[in-house]
């Protein structure tokens, strides 16, 4: 199924209805079936959904000491999820008021016990399961530990991050007229639960891959997993991102969990796809705009079947989701209670399980963005036209 055509939401709108669901939960009841965990990757985004101009102005050493000791709060009410078998739910997002850099620095213990604290108010609410956002997904063992102390199903969305970025990156691919089986990939964090499941699989479509993490034997026995499945198609691995590595590569996929801005856009091929999926990105929004002859993508969004409303601006447009969202989701309208993608190690037989039960609730891959705008059929041939007259003239 093609997903219906975006419209750009205004921050105005979000911040009106925040403020709406914010006066109502703290009186009612909510009937949630399932509750997702956020925290902010970007001060400006939270800035303008929870309508408070001047907390980019903050200091930031304050602003940490702040969250530090804020617990954590529902901060809206999901509404509108439905499935194509007809199934209506509800559900709830609960903030965890962590930056990245203090979910990786600070304390363990005490990172973990504020994720449990957000899962306590979900189940209070009524979530049979909870889905862990961003950086909350690498915590306790990437959500072991959180099962473990909630005594609840718990899920990351690895496993539809992998579905959809593939998805992505194959349509991507044909728009750009790359021929896979003759296309050379680099994958940013392959040894991750995302991007060893994105290795995997697209392995099988391509001729060479160049497989990128900093621990050579994670990447060692990833090759040679690979190799194993595929003899015919080379395997490379770097522990660094140098130009050398990535700078002949038609397709990149970026899946890290490091928080700084690790790719030099120039190093990259002439008409090469790339798609960022680690939030916070590993490229910055000035870098991507420098070059007008690649296709960047925003990684693994979503659009969930039914007029889905999060109550709550967190970056994107109206009605879509980010595919670790839309897991927890789909697995609530499943009723499959259970901790889906955690543990960081993701088979690729839940990947494909996970798409299938995509197709069955009607759940697609939400179109093509970049830099959180819809990418036009005319800005692809734009690129491609430029792509043509700069060979042309070399
Ligand atoms: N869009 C979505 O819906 C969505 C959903 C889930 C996750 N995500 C994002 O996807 C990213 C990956 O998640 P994950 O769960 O797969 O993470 P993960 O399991 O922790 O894997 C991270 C990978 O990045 C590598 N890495 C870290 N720093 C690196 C560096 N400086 N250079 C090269 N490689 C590096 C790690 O290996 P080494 O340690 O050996 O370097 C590992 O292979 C995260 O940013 C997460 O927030 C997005």
């Amino acid at each position: 199924m093609k997903s219906p055509a975006v419209v750009l939401e205004r921050p105005s709108e979000r911040v009106a209805a925040n403020k709406k669901i914010a006066s109502e939960t703290t009186s009612q009841v909510s009937k949630s079936e399932f509750a997702f965990v956020i925290h902010t990757t970007d001060i400006k985004l939270l800035s303008i959904a929870l309508n408070i101009p001047l907390l980019p102005y903050v200091p930031h050493s304050l602003l940490k000491k702040i969250f530090e000791w804020l617990p954590p709060f529902k901060c809206s009410n999901i509404t509108g999820i439905t499935s194509l078998t007809g199934r209506r739910i509800e559900g709830d997002l609960i903030f965890c008021p962590l930056l990245p850099e203090q979910i990786i620095n600070l304390e363990q213990g005490f990172v973990l016990k504020k994720i449990i604290k957000a899962g306590e108010i979900a189940k209070k609410n009524g979530a049979k399961i909870l889905g862990l956002g961003a950086y909350t997904a690498q915590v306790g063992k990437r959500g072991v530990l959180v099962a473990k102390g909630l005594n609840m199903p718990v899920t990351t969305g690895s496993s539809y991050t992998a579905a959809v970025t593939l998805d992505a990156i194959f349509e991507a691919a044909r728009k750009m007229h790359i021929k896979l089986p003759e296309s050379k990939v680099a994958i940013i964090g392959a040894t991750g639960g995302i991007g060893k499941a994105c290795s995997q699989i697209i392995a099988s479509h391509i001729h060479h891959i160049t497989l990128i993490a900093r621990n050579q034997e994670r990447l060692n026995n990833l090759a040679k997993s690979i190799y194993e499945e595929n003899r015919s198609i080379t395997v490379e691995t770097a522990t660094n991102i140098s130009e050398k590595n990535i700078s002949d590569c038609d397709i990149i996929i970026i899946v890290t969990n490091d928080p700084t801005l690790l790719i030099n856009i120039k190093s990259l091929k002439i008409g090469a796809v790339v798609c960022d999926v680690s939030q916070p990105p590993n490229i910055s929004k000035q870098d991507r705009e420098l070059r007008k002859d690649i296709l960047a993508i925003d990684g693994g969004i979503v659009k969930p079947y039914g007029d889905v409303d999060f109550n709550f601006y967190f970056g994107l447009p109206s009605g879509l989701a980010f595919a670790c969202m839309a897991e927890t989701m789909l697995l609530a309208l499943e009723e499959k209670y259970e901790s889906f993608s955690i543990g960081g190690n993701i088979s690729t037989d839940k990947v494909m399980e996970i798409s299938q039960l995509a197709a069955k609730h009607g759940f697609v891959l939400a179109e093509l963005k970049s830099l959180g705008k819809p990418v036009l059929t005319e800005e692809i041939a734009s690129v491609i036209k430029y792509i043509q007259a700069t060979y042309s003239y070399a």
